[in-house]
């Protein structure tokens, strides 16, 4: 890992472990250009490839007579409005109405460890582990300065890249579009991998060839969505899960955002990402500074499975924090589709204490126990508990279930309030409203405008008097509507344009608030289901509810899509009831205990009530849970087979990090009418190393042997066939 500035090459050098990035400072005019982004190189000099010689780019020669200069040359940050037609990054609008933005290198510093953004949430680093180079770039006629940051680490692959705007001149300036970071390259005949879903149908993987024009991946819902996710890649065709060359861009923010490429008339890229320029306009006063959430980039030349083991590595080592950033939670069991909103004391206690003598380690009481909330249409805002189906009180509930050697959580909405509730009758004008206009409802309740101070201390402080009302170790707080009708009571007019991001950066204040007054608590984060599951999120949670579907089929697709950047120590998962509530399909009480395995892992059900033989089944999840989550939680991931791209069976492999063990887990989704065993090949091994199957119980009808690392990955291994739909097993591999 190191930092260099060539001072006669003009050239900065990032190396990380295994890649390069180079930035180059060109013309008279100081631009600042994108050279490289790939493999690690030993050269330090790639001036050569910045092509400034080539026309129509040369500024300081052609004295800008001709307007589309700037749209030849691979730009590190662009401005806008003065002869670059791609994207831009960074554009504003003065006092006077003008546009125009241009961006020169002025100065640089390259220091030990990583600062942290201010209000925002982001990847970490020790002094040792880390290192930054912050280059300042200004505008000489707006006195506008863009310090671009770019950190790296001694133990993974990522560059993380954030943006602050600082107003060095006399007159307040609307920043009227901020991305975080842009990247130029040539045009390999790349493919765009991006992430598409819907409610309970999260994250879904798309491939696409890169055509002329844009195209683009955004959210202007307020959160980072169900629909579309702050996460693209772009690889050759040839990129297999295992080989071949990838680049990507996560976005660490949880509002608005644009992924963008665009495919332009040289055969060159832009890749862009930042918050999304739609119903944004931040005024920025004389001395002021504006900080931009950051980007992670990554590159990654051992494929798509490279790219998503650094996600991995540099979530779980720089941005996940607090006690359980890598340590087994509890398994918990949820009374949401047990119950719904019929539920009382004696209910949650029947369930508990079955659940105990299970084995399960804490009760979740999910929506429905606060305000007169017996549906979901009242009394989001009213955090009191409703002493009429919690009779005696939340204290004396939690000191019952914490008899039962259980821990207990809770769940809550604080963003929202609903109509019917007292909250909204002695403030209406706390909900993000437009005045004038009826507000749209969704789920039947408003938006908070936690842009008000006022607003986000009074619910934190009801939040908070909650949790210390009694013994809670665990919350889940949810967010179940988009943003709409975005205006505020509390913002003058020429601030408005600032609501959104605003209110991003107060439920990230309220975020640190909690974690910081209770940092013992597990917290989840959630939002109908999985529309915030972002790594923004993650810097304030260790792990969050991935989707409201909890069929294990389809289970199988949303977690591949999250796991293709999250680590699986993040995915909130659990064994739910059959014939599923979502899809209605039922599978064996295993297989959806080995699919939830692959992420936290407990139950959603009511225990009292489930068939005899699945509630016996319990007891040996819970043990498979203690026996494999250290090696869930910190191995690497490998994809070995998806059932959405060959339609049968679903296969995915954990590999401890010293190679030791790993576990395989095989899906059979659907069956098909074969006397013959199914290859499959194990990556990941150590190729010298020898391996047994551990749970051989498990297949007896393979020859139990011994196998060799490469064997296993090159020859592979042949599973036996399997009678029947929905099918699972674990396949345990021990080194010798
Ligand atoms: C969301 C969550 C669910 C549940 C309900 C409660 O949909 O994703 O898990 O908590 O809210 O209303």
């Amino acid at each position: 890992m190191n930092i260099t500035y060539h001072e006669q090459n003009r050239m900065f050098k990032l190396d990380t472990p295994h890649t390069s990035y180079c930035i180059g400072i060109v013309d008279e005019e100081n631009f600042l250009g994108h050279v490289y982004y790939g493999r690690k190189l030993s050269e330090d000099n790639l001036t050569y490839l910045m092509r400034t010689k080539e026309a129509p780019f040369v500024p300081s020669e052609n004295n800008r007579d001709r307007t589309s200069f700037l749209d030849t040359f691979p730009m590190e940050y662009t401005g806008n409005n003065l002869g670059d037609y791609r994207e831009g990054t960074l554009a504003v609008r003065t006092l006077g109405g003008h546009t125009g933005v241009s961006l020169s290198y002025v100065s640089h510093r390259i220091y030990d460890g990583k600062e942290a953004l201010e209000g925002l949430p982001a990847t970490f680093g020790e002094k040792e582990s880390c290192r930054t180079l912050e280059i300042t770039c200004e505008d000489q006629v707006l006195h506008l300065q863009v310090i671009l940051s770019y950190s790296i680490f001694a133990d993974t692959d990522a560059i993380a890249r954030s943006v602050k705007i600082v107003n060095a001149g006399e007159e307040a300036v609307y920043l009227t579009k901020v991305l975080s970071a842009c990247m130029d390259m040539d045009n390999e005949e790349y493919e765009m991998m991006t992430l598409h879903g819907s409610w309970a149908r999260e994250r879904g993987i798309q491939t696409r060839r890169i055509m002329k024009g844009k195209q683009s991946v955004c959210s202007v819902r307020g959160e980072s969505s169900h629909q579309e996710h702050p996460f693209m890649a772009w690889k050759k065709k040839s990129t297999t899960e295992e080989e071949g060359e990838i680049y990507a861009m996560n976005f660490v923010y949880s509002g608005n955002f644009l992924a963008q490429i665009e495919a332009d008339q040289f055969g060159s890229i832009r890749a862009v990402m930042g918050i999304h320029p739609d119903n944004f306009c931040w005024k920025l006063e004389a001395g002021e500074s504006f900080q931009a959430p950051e980007v992670i980039c990554m590159y990654s030349a051992q494929g798509i499975g490279g790219m998503t083991r650094n996600f991995h590595d540099l979530y779980r080592e720089h941005l996940i924090r607090g006690i359980y950033r890598n340590k087994k939670r509890p398994v918990l069991i949820n009374n949401w589709e047990a119950t719904y909103f019929e539920f009382n004391t004696q209910k949650l206690l029947d369930i508990a204490r079955q659940a105990s003598e299970l084995g399960i380690e804490m009760l979740v009481m999910d929506d429905g126990w606060f305000g007169h909330r017996n549906d979901d249409n009242s009394s989001l805002g009213d955090w009191q508990v409703n002493e009429a189906k919690i009779d005696g009180g939340l204290k004396s509930l939690v000191e019952e279930v914490n008899k039962l050697g259980m821990k207990f959580g809770i769940w809550f909405e604080p963003e929202m309030i609903s109509p019917d509730s007292e909250l909204y009758r002695a403030h209406p004008d706390w909900a993000i409203q437009i005045p004038g206009r009826r507000g749209s409802l969704s789920r039947n309740q408003y938006v908070l405008d936690l842009t008000r101070k006022e607003v986000r201390d009074y619910v934190y402080d009801m939040v908070a008097a909650v949790l210390h009302s009694a013994n809670i170790e665990y919350v889940k707080w949810d967010m179940n509507r988009q943003l709409s009708d975005f205006g505020s009571y509390g913002l003058p007019a020429d601030r408005q344009g600032e609501l959104l991001h605003r209110q991003v950066l107060a439920l990230y204040e309220m975020q640190d608030r909690l974690t910081r007054e209770f940092p013992n608590l597990l917290l989840e984060n959630c939002s109908g289901g999985g529309a915030r599951f972002d790594s923004g999120m993650l810097y304030y949670s260790p792990q969050i509810w991935c989707s409201d579907d909890t069929d294990a089929v389809e289970r199988l697709s949303i977690q591949a899509g999250t796991a293709l950047i999250y680590p699986l120590s993040t995915m909130g998962a659990h064994v739910a009831d059959c014939p599923n509530h979502m899809v209605g399909r039922v599978t064996p009480f295993a297989t959806r205990g080995y699919v939830a395995l692959a992420g936290t892992f407990g139950y959603e059900l009511d225990v009292t009530k489930i068939p005899e033989a699945d509630r016996n089944m319990i007891p040996q999840q819970v043990a498979m849970y203690h026996q494999y989550n250290d090696l869930v939680r910190q191995g690497d991931y490998y994809r070995i087979a998806h059932y959405a791209e060959n339609h049968y069976y679903d296969c995915y492999e954990v590999v401890a990090k010293d190679k030791s063990e790993a576990l395989i887990t095989y899906i059979q989704v659907l069956n098909r009418p074969n006397f013959h065993s199914r290859r499959i090949h194990i990556p990941g091994l150590d190729p010298d190393k020898t391996y047994v199957i551990e749970n051989t119980e498990d297949w007896p009808e393979i020859e139990q042997t011994q196998y060799r690392g490469d064997a296993l990955h090159y020859a592979g291994i042949n599973i036996p066939p399997i009678r029947g739909d929905f099918q699972g097993r674990l396949l345990h591999l021990k080194a010798r």
